[in-house]
């Protein structure tokens, strides 16, 4: 992998006409060691925020040991970066084939599920292998509420009495149980994860058997940049959040139960940044060669606030000195399709043209995973930046709600 100082010598050396990805993976280890320190218990990161090699090479080799996992591609990726790592196969629903899979193959020995059918598929396979139930730690997903930018108790999770009965059929099967729940990513509110833990005792008060492991999901914040007209999350700084976590944890009763956490955003969002090229300027409008169907969903379908530097192509004029008033523009991604459009303007410097560059930070997470090959373009070129996104030149521009003049018109 080819490597820069920074993402604007990547542009003026190679002067690339496809997206490329700035992977920072002293980023990454530093974002991952920081997590496992102010977090007490086991950190399973989750591999569908961002499974790629190299990033799984880099957190083996930053200590994590253990891996949140939701398919047989993922068992595989992990297996070939992290030999020895455990696994979690944390996915509610699941085919009884990938958990034959999971536990014949891999050796996975704990599993979620939020309903019964889900037991009879794990309790077929159990016993086709011949496996002392006893070795097997299911977690009962329960159902949360909370704010985030992405809500996922609407899809998974069980209602706290159904939990119990859940819980007590597995041991009763001879299982270990435990509790997990994912109070949604990108949490905005750090009540969120206290009001889960309320519930999770609600359960644990009544279940039969003992609880084997608390598994608080994912959700913690990463650090995307605020947007001006946002209300703004009021969330506070990770080390803050954590405390409070911690603290919650042993409030409620939970502090000498083994603790397990999933996160994803927190741990990469920071180690990749996408430097896309604009291919056509059109009034307000950025025409650029990355989109909704590649690089930017996650943005576009949450409420993320990515920070963007503009890189402006010295061949065409000269730059230096030139900071012009920052202005939004509507952002159309490379395909035909014109749903790919972002749902947010970028606000850059007006002079931003055809053949400049734009650097926009932060999006390690759920940005490689859901890539796809719509139209044919499919990003896939990385470079390794040395610079962290941060500890460059301030980002000038951003995709932001913020409304001022000039806003409807690039907005429509
Ligand atoms: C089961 C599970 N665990 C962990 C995560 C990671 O969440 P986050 O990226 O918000 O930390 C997710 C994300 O959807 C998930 O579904």
């Amino acid at each position: 992998m080819q490597s820069f100082k920074t993402a604007e010598q990547l542009a003026y050396d190679l002067r690339p006409d496809q997206p490329v990805y700035g992977f920072r993976p002293q980023v990454l280890e530093a974002d991952a060691k920081r997590f496992m320190r102010l977090f007490p218990g086991k950190t399973a990161y989750a591999v569908k925020t961002n499974g790629e090699p190299q990033v799984l090479d880099v957190l083996a080799k930053a200590g994590v040991t253990c891996f949140d996992v939701a398919s047989p591609a993922e068992f595989a990726a992990v297996r070939q970066a992290a030999p020895k790592a455990e696994m979690l196969y944390m996915h509610p629903v699941k085919a009884q084939s990938d958990i034959r899979l999971a536990l014949e193959t891999y050796g996975i020995r704990t599993l979620s599920l939020d309903h019964e059918d889900e037991i009879v598929k794990l309790t077929r396979v159990v016993q086709a292998m011949d496996i002392d139930p006893g070795q097997i730690t299911v977690f009962v997903r329960l159902a949360t509420k909370g704010a985030a930018a992405y809500e996922l108790s609407k899809k998974f999770g069980a209602g706290p009495a159904y939990a119990v009965e859940l819980l007590d059929r597995l041991t009763k099967l001879g299982h270990k149980t435990g509790l997990c729940f994912h109070v949604g990513s990108q949490i905005e509110d750090p009540n969120t994860y206290e009001q889960a833990l309320k519930s999770a005792d609600w359960v644990r008060n009544r279940m039969m058997g003992e609880l084997a492991g608390l598994d608080i999901g994912g959700g913690f914040p990463a650090d995307y940049g605020v947007d001006p007209a946002s209300r703004g999350n009021g969330m506070p700084p990770l080390d803050e959040l954590m405390a409070r976590i911690n603290s919650d944890i042993t409030e409620w009763g939970f502090g000498d139960v083994p603790l397990i956490a999933e996160p994803g955003r927190v741990i990469v969002a920071r180690a990749f940044s996408l430097i896309v090229r604009v291919m056509l300027r059109k009034g307000k409008r950025l025409y650029i060669n990355d989109g909704i169907w590649s690089s930017l969903s996650d943005s576009w379908t949450g409420k993320i606030t990515l920070p963007a530097r503009f890189i402006p192509d010295p061949a065409i004029r000269n730059r230096n000195g030139d900071r012009a008033k920052v202005v939004p523009f509507k952002v159309c991604g490379a395909t035909c399709d014109s749903v790919d459009i972002l749902s947010r303007p970028f606000w850059l410097p007006e002079t931003v043209d055809t053949g400049d560059w734009i650097e926009i930070g932060n999006i390690g997470a759920y940005s490689l995973s859901l890539r796809t090959r719509f139209n044919g373009f499919y990003p896939d070129t990385f470079c390794r930046i040395e610079t962290p996104f941060d500890e460059d030149v301030k980002p000038e521009g951003r995709a932001s709600l913020e409304t001022m003049d000039g806003f409807r018109e690039a907005a429509e």
